[in-house]
C-alpha cells in the first residue's frame, strides 16, 4: 500500500465503511461537482456561441463587401472607387509577346510566353492569363523568342525538361549538338527559314556568324517552367579539385583557379575583348547522316497550298514516301524521340482564311511573323474573337474550334506548332457539314432539307 498510485486511486473510491454522519458530506460534495460540470458546459456554450457568431458576422460582412464592389462595378460611370480590372478571355488564347520583358544579355536577348510558378513574374494580368492558359491546358508548349547579336553565343547548355524546337527568321548561325555515350558532336550552318531540333538534355550551343542579327522562334516541350542548365553555370558550380580530376588539366586545380565566373549573366555571351580571346574559330559541318537529325529545311521542303494560302511542314510522316534522304532522316529522328513537334509555316493570303477546323490529337501555338489578321476560339467553355499582328502569340487548346484569317494587304505569315510527333488529326467546318446527314441538320437548324444542297462539297485540296 505504498504504491503512491495505488493510494491516490483508493481515495477517489467511495468507501463503503464510513459511518452514517458521511453521507450529507458527500452529497455536497457530489452536487458541487456537478455544479462544476454545469458551469464548464455553460462557459462551452457561451463560448461556442460566440465562435459561431464570429464567424457568421466575418461571412455577412465579406459578403456585403462583394455586393458593395458588384454595385460600384455595374456603376462605375459615376463611382470613383478603384476596380479590379477584368481580364479579356481572349488573353487565355493570346500573348501580345512584344509587350513582354525583354530578358538582356551582352550577346543579345530573350523574351518568354510561358507559365510562372511564382506569380509576380508575370508583367501584367495578361500574361498571367496566357501563362495560367497554357498550364490549365497541359499545352505540352512554350515559346520564346532568342535575339543574338552578330559574333554573340547562346553559351552550350541543355533543358532537363523539354525538346526544343526552333525556327530561324534570320541571320546565321553555327549550331553544335552533342549526343550522350560517345559524346558525337553534330555542327551545322543554320540559315534563315530552317529549322532546329534539340532533344531533351542534349548539349547545344548557337553562335551568331553572320553580320547580322539573328533571330530564333523557339518552343518548348513544357507547359512548366522550362529547367536549363547552362554549362559556365556547371563549371563554377563544380568544386575545383574536382572539376580538376575530371578535365585533367596541365597545371591542375590550379589551372581550374583561374578561371573567373563573370558578375553579368553570360546565358548569351559576347565578351569586348573577344578578338583577343579567339584566334582561331573554324566552323566545321557535320555529315548529312548526323546533320539532318537536328536541323530541316522548311522554307525548302515541299508546298501544300489550299484555297487561302500555303503551308510548309517539318514533322514525322508515318509514309516516307517522297520524302528525301535528308527529310527521312529527320522525320524518322523525330519519331526516335518522345513529346516531339510538329512545326508548320502558314502563309495565308491577303484577305485569305484559314477555315474553321480543329484538332484531334494536338494543341496549337503560332506566332505571328508578318502581316496581321483575325483570328476565332471556341473552346469547351468560352468563345472569343481577336485581331492578330507581328510578334503576337496564339494559342489552340486541343479540340477548340479554330480560324485564322488575314485581313490586310500583304500575306499574314505565321510559325505554328502542334503538340503531336505523330500525323495531325484535323476536321474542318465543311467536312463535317457534309459529313452530317442533310436530314440532320434540317432538325438541328430548324431549316427544310433542301436548303442544305445550297452549302457545296469542299474541293478535296486540303492544306496536310
Ligand atoms: C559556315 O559559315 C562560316 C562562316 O560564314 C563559313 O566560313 C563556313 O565555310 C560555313 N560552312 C559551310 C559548310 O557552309
Ligand atoms: C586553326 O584551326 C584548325 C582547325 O581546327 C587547325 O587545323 C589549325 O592548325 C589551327 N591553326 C592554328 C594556328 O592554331
Ligand atoms: C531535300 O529537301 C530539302 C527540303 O526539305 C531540300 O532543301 C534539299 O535540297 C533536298 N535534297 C535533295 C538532295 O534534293
Ligand atoms: C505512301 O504514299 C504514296 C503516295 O505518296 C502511296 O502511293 C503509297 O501507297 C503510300 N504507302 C503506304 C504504305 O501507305
Amino acid at each position: 500500500m505504498d504504491n503512491q498510485a495505488f493510494e491516490m486511486h483508493g481515495e477517489s473510491i467511495p468507501s463503503s465503511s464510513k459511518t452514517a454522519e458521511w453521507p450529507k458530506k458527500e452529497e455536497r460534495k457530489s452536487s458541487c461537482s456537478l455544479m462544476k460540470i454545469f458551469l464548464v458546459c455553460l462557459l462551452a456554450c457561451v463560448i461556442t456561441t460566440a465562435i459561431g457568431v464570429l464567424v457568421l458576422s466575418l461571412i455577412y460582412t465579406e459578403s456585403i463587401g462583394f455586393i458593395q464592389r458588384t454595385v460600384v462595378k455595374n456603376d462605375d460611370t459615376t463611382s470613383q472607387a478603384p476596380v479590379e480590372k477584368e481580364v479579356d478571355i481572349k488573353f487565355r488564347f493570346l500573348n501580345q509577346l512584344g509587350k513582354s520583358k525583354v530578358h538582356r544579355f551582352p550577346g543579345g536577348d530573350i523574351q518568354w510566353a510561358r507559365f510562372r510558378n511564382d506569380v509576380n513574374e508575370y508583367e501584367s494580368v495578361e500574361e498571367m492569363e496566357f501563362g495560367k492558359s497554357i498550364n490549365n491546358f497541359r499545352s505540352k508548349m512554350t515559346f520564346g523568342t532568342l535575339r543574338i547579336k552578330s559574333n554573340g553565343l547562346r553559351v552550350p547548355h541543355w533543358h532537363f525538361n523539354a525538346n526544343e524546337h526552333g525556327y530561324l527568321l534570320k541571320g546565321t548561325a553555327w549550331v553544335g549538338v552533342v549526343d550522350a555515350d560517345d559524346s558525337v558532336v553534330t555542327t551545322y550552318n543554320v540559315t534563315a527559314g530552317q529549322v532546329i531540333f534539340f532533344p531533351r538534355n542534349t548539349l547545344h550551343w548557337i553562335k551568331n556568324i553572320g553580320k547580322e542579327e539573328c533571330l530564333f522562334l523557339l518552343f518548348f516541350t513544357t507547359h512548366e517552367e522550362l529547367k536549363t542548365l547552362d554549362v559556365d553555370d556547371a563549371f563554377f558550380s563544380t568544386p575545383e579539385d574536382i572539376a580538376a580530376r575530371a578535365l585533367k588539366p596541365q597545371g591542375g586545380v590550379n589551372f581550374i583557379r583561374t578561371f573567373k565566373k563573370q558578375t553579368e549573366d553570360q546565358a548569351i555571351n559576347l565578351p569586348p575583348n573577344l578578338q583577343e580571346l579567339v584566334q582561331n574559330a573554324s566552323y566545321v559541318q557535320s555529315p548529312d547522316n548526323l546533320v539532318w537529325r537536328y536541323f530541316y529545311d522548311l522554307k525548302g521542303s515541299s508546298e501544300y497550298p489550299f484555297p487561302g494560302g500555303i503551308f510548309q511542314w517539318a514533322r514525322y510522316r508515318i509514309n516516307g514516301t517522297g520524302l528525301n534522304e535528308t527529310e527521312k532522316i529527320f522525320s524518322e529522328s523525330l519519331n526516335k524521340h518522345e513529346n516531339t513537334l510538329t512545326l508548320a509555316t502558314l502563309r495565308i493570303f491577303s484577305n485569305g482564311l484559314g477555315q474553321p477546323h480543329f484538332h484531334f490529337n494536338a494543341n496549337e501555338m503560332g506566332y505571328v511573323i508578318s502581316g496581321c489578321g483575325k483570328v476565332g476560339v471556341i473552346a469547351s467553355d468560352v468563345t472569343t474573337n481577336f485581331n492578330i499582328d507581328i510578334g503576337d502569340v496564339i494559342f489552340f487548346p486541343v479540340g477548340s474550334q479554330h480560324y485564322i484569317k488575314s485581313v490586310c494587304d500583304e500575306d499574314l505569315f505565321l510559325i505554328l506548332a502542334y503538340s503531336t510527333g505523330n500525323q495531325l488529326e484535323t476536321l474542318r467546318m465543311n467536312d463535317y457539314f457534309h459529313a452530317t446527314a442533310d436530314h440532320i441538320l434540317a432538325q438541328i437548324f430548324f431549316k427544310e432539307q433542301n436548303e442544305f444542297k445550297k452549302i457545296p462539297k469542299a474541293s478535296k485540296k486540303s492544306g496536310k
